[in-house]
């Protein structure tokens, strides 16, 4: 059965159609039935009398979210007798026959348009039914939007979009990891990426020069409304190029992003806002300024690139020096030396893009040096047997040939609940983990059967509290 979309029927008037979804809601008045029929893209009111050839005994069974195949004639609708139900209220189908596809149980909760008031945890735990939300479904198709323009900018830039490893080992980014023990090599362990980093790195030293993905990145840290335990990057690097290379990059790409996919949109300042890391410090007090104009215009958009970060910061957890960004970010030309005399003091090539207040990408120029590598292992204390057991395929790999390079990595799911006007994240992921991260769907994390514990060589030991 092929059907016809309700966003196709405001241009057929006088034609006939069949059409397939949900039952959004039903109005029983005598003789007549209203039907809304719900499908992905919106909602129309079907008019069923006793003139219809088929399905007239289905008819009395149908409820909310049944599933249902209509035939029936495109008409105009007379909108003065009641207020239109949707956008697409000027046009309604007067059946000619309803097949009932499938019945359906009473939902947890109304697929209400607009008006979405079940209890987050009930729609997560359901999210099949809030996907049937048209809250969602935009949500959806702006994420896809979004993706696809951005895939088909860089494929016309000359970047291959290129996957990389899941199960791989630890990145050295300083999140905490999810670890998956290995079937093969009892005690050893997989580690899952906290971003494509070194893979994409090590692309570079393979000649691919333009590479990008979205790439999944898993961060075992406890969620807020940005930030989930796995969320989605566009990563991508690039060799032989500096920071602005890497900045007009973005910037174009971004700014006829939101030319196609969100019109409506204004930029605060085009070109986008440029700050040095001190000077956001000093004016704002904060790496992630929100520049808004008025914060009150759901439409305005304030990008602003924030520069020359410190390579380095005290962490009061760890007791020493961590990277700012992370440990393959090049300092400054200028500040190299500093490595020797002050760490602290230098600056680097790292970029953080930020939009109406949240950091939406985050990149840096490498480090392509091995001597300088190896000098940032040493500041950190990373002592030489450790830094080879973590990073020593990456100095390998350098020692052949590594060319100059750079990339950065927007957050998507950041970048697309902004231009959704959504205050959080899960709104603009198909299947979001709560708070605590849990998915409330299928129940993850779930306990293992004995014999999948024993296949991973692992033992469950509960700590005494
Ligand atoms: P960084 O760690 O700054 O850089 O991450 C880049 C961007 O990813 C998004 N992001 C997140 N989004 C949702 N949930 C999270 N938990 C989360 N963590 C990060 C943000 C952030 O700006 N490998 C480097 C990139 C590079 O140097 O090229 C990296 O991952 O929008």
């Amino acid at each position: 059965m092929l059907k016809t979309n309700v966003s196709q029927l405001p241009g057929m008037i006088g034609q006939e159609a069949t059409l397939a979804g949900w039952v959004n809601a039903r109005r029983n008045m005598g003789k007549i039935v209203f039907l809304d029929l719900r499908d992905r893209s919106g909602i129309v009111q079907v008019v069923c009398t006793e003139e219809m050839n088929d399905g007239l005994e289905q008819l009395k069974d149908v409820r909310p979210e049944y599933v249902v195949k209509i035939v029936g004639t495109i008409a105009a609708r007379n909108v003065g007798k009641g207020k239109p139900i949707s956008p697409l209220g000027t046009i309604e189908v007067h059946a000619i026959s309803l097949t009932i596809l499938n019945r359906a149980k009473t939902p947890p909760f109304e697929i209400v348009n607009e008006d979405r008031k079940a209890r987050e945890e009930l729609r997560m735990q359901y999210r099949y039914l809030d996907l049937r939300h048209r809250r969602m479904v935009r949500n959806l198709e702006l994420r896809h939007n979004v993706c696809r323009y951005i895939r088909e900018y860089l494929s016309n830039q000359g970047f291959l979009e290129i996957e990389t490893p899941y199960l791989t080992k630890g990145t050295g980014e300083g999140a905490r990891e999810y670890i998956v023990p290995s079937r093969n090599f009892p005690g050893s362990f997989y580690t899952l990426p906290q971003s494509p980093q070194q893979f994409k790195q090590i692309l570079m030293v393979g000649g691919i020069e333009r590479y990008y993905q979205f790439a999944r990145c898993f961060r075992d840290e406890d969620t807020r409304d940005d930030r989930q335990p796995e969320f989605t990057q566009l990563d991508l690097e690039m060799s032989f190029v500096d920071v602005e290379d890497i900045l007009r990059l973005v910037e174009d790409l971004f700014t006829g992003m939101v030319a196609v996919v969100t019109p409506e949109k204004h930029f605060t300042q085009s070109p986008f806002i440029r700050l040095t890391y001190d000077e956001a410090m000093k004016k704002y007090g904060t790496d992630k300024p929100d520049l808004r104009k008025d914060k009150n215009d759901p439409n305005e958009l304030a990008f602003a690139f924030i520069v020359d970060f410190p390579l380095f910061e005290y962490s009061e957890t760890d007791k020493k020096l961590v990277p700012v960004h992370h440990l393959f970010t090049s300092p400054k030309d200028e500040d190299v030396l500093l490595l020797d005399s002050d760490p602290t003091k230098a600056h680097s090539k790292q970029y953080d893009l930020v939009l109406n207040g949240f950091e939406v990408a985050g990149g840096s120029i490498r480090i392509h040096d091995i001597d300088i590598q190896k000098k940032i292992f040493s500041i950190l204390k990373l002592s030489d047997s450790e830094a080879q057991r973590q990073f020593g395929h990456m100095l390998e790999a350098f020692s052949y040939g590594a060319p100059p390079h750079g990339g950065i990595a927007p957050g998507i799911d950041r970048i697309v609940a902004i231009l959704a006007n959504e205050p959080n994240i899960r709104e603009v992921i198909a299947f979001p983990k709560t708070g605590d991260g849990r998915d409330l769907m299928v129940g993850a994390p779930g306990e293992l059967p004995e014999r999948q514990i024993d296949d991973a060589h692992i033992a469950i030991v509960k700590k005494s509290s």
